[in-house]
């Protein structure tokens, strides 16, 4: 059987859509309606109006899916699916480090579960953060759970200071200063791109920080023709596959893949939507008040 003609039957049949984030393994975005980054898959979810919503990403980005348009069927492909660094910080942590930090608004990144999202004043993606944060005009933001990017959001703007969880994503906090002057001497004429998920110490060395959509706009936008990406692999094929005539290079001896990420594959996707299988639930208490957190967001990046 071709699973892709398949899928494509099914998807009409049930009036069905695939979200595909930008790290997922490239040959599904043969199957997928929208293919991006954190921001543009939940304003997609937000306003499909579809009956079923694949969502080829991780658990929390289904679960943001589903708050955000809770009378559709959304499906994660691979429950297994989650995100390391949302699963650094839970409700209890949450407000231990609001009752250590009291009065000051609360932001948190898509990269979170729902019932975290529950207790934050305003949700940010990567490629909206420091919109996010000088919404609130606060001299104060507390940021969570990735220090990484609270620190360079904090970095790009003058008096807000960001305290930050320490949480991270195992992945792009791998990135080190090191690695990048080793690569760096290889293709000396290459520009270095990197995710705000970086720690600061490589990102201040790079040419250009920004989200996947960031990254993706900028090598479009370059009349450079050599990179160097620093952030997951699935970026970089797709940079490969949509910029033929320019090169693309990985950072020396740091392994780029997240796992989770990868789990979802063709096969996952014609299983679930045949059998309608692996739906997301959300509390419905939970879900409203993350809803909130979530379309404040959606306001301020309009
Ligand atoms: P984007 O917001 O750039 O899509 O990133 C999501 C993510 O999980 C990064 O690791
Ligand atoms: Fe989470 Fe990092 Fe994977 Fe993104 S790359 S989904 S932040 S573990």
């Amino acid at each position: 059987m071709n699973y892709i003609t398949e899928i494509q039957r099914l998807k009409r049949e049930k009036n069905a859509v695939v979200l595909a984030h930008c790290y997922q393994n490239i040959e599904i975005d043969e199957v997928a309606d929208y293919i991006g980054d954190s921001l543009y898959l939940s304003q997609m979810a937000a306003k499909t109006d579809a009956d079923i919503i694949i969502f080829a990403g991780v658990y929390f980005m289904a679960q943001t899916a589903k708050i955000l348009n809770p009378s559709k069927k959304v499906i994660l492909p691979n429950l297994k699916a989650g995100c390391a660094m949302a699963d650094m910080i839970n409700l209890q942590q949450l407000r231990e480090f609001k009752k250590q930090n009291p009065n000051i608004p609360t932001v948190c990144y898509i990269n979170s579960t729902a019932e975290v999202k529950s207790e934050c004043d305003i949700c940010c993606t990567s490629s909206n953060a420091i919109k996010i944060v000088e919404s609130l005009k606060s001299p104060k933001v507390l940021f969570l759970p990735d220090k990484n990017l609270g620190r360079w959001v904090e970095k790009q703007l003058e008096n807000v200071e960001v305290i930050t969880y320490n949480g991270c994503c195992p992945i792009h906090d791998r990135f080190d200063p090191g690695a990048i002057r080793e690569t760096k001497f290889q293709y000396p004429h290459a520009l270095v791109l990197a995710h705000p998920e970086c720690p600061e110490e490589f990102s201040s060395r790079a040419d250009y920080v920004g989200s996947t959509s960031g990254i993706m706009n900028f090598v479009k936008n370059s009349n450079e023709k050599q990179f160097i990406v620093a952030t997951e692999k699935g970026v970089l094929d797709r940079l490969k596959r949509d910029n033929p005539n320019k090169q693309f290079y990985y950072i020396h001896n740091v392994p780029s893949i997240c796992q989770s990420m990868k789990l979802n594959t063709v096969l996952d996707i014609y299983y679930v939507l045949k059998n309608e299988a692996q739906e997301i639930t959300v509390d419905k208490e939970i879900a409203q008040k993350a809803l909130k957190c979530i379309e404040r967001m959606l306001e301020v990046s309009k």
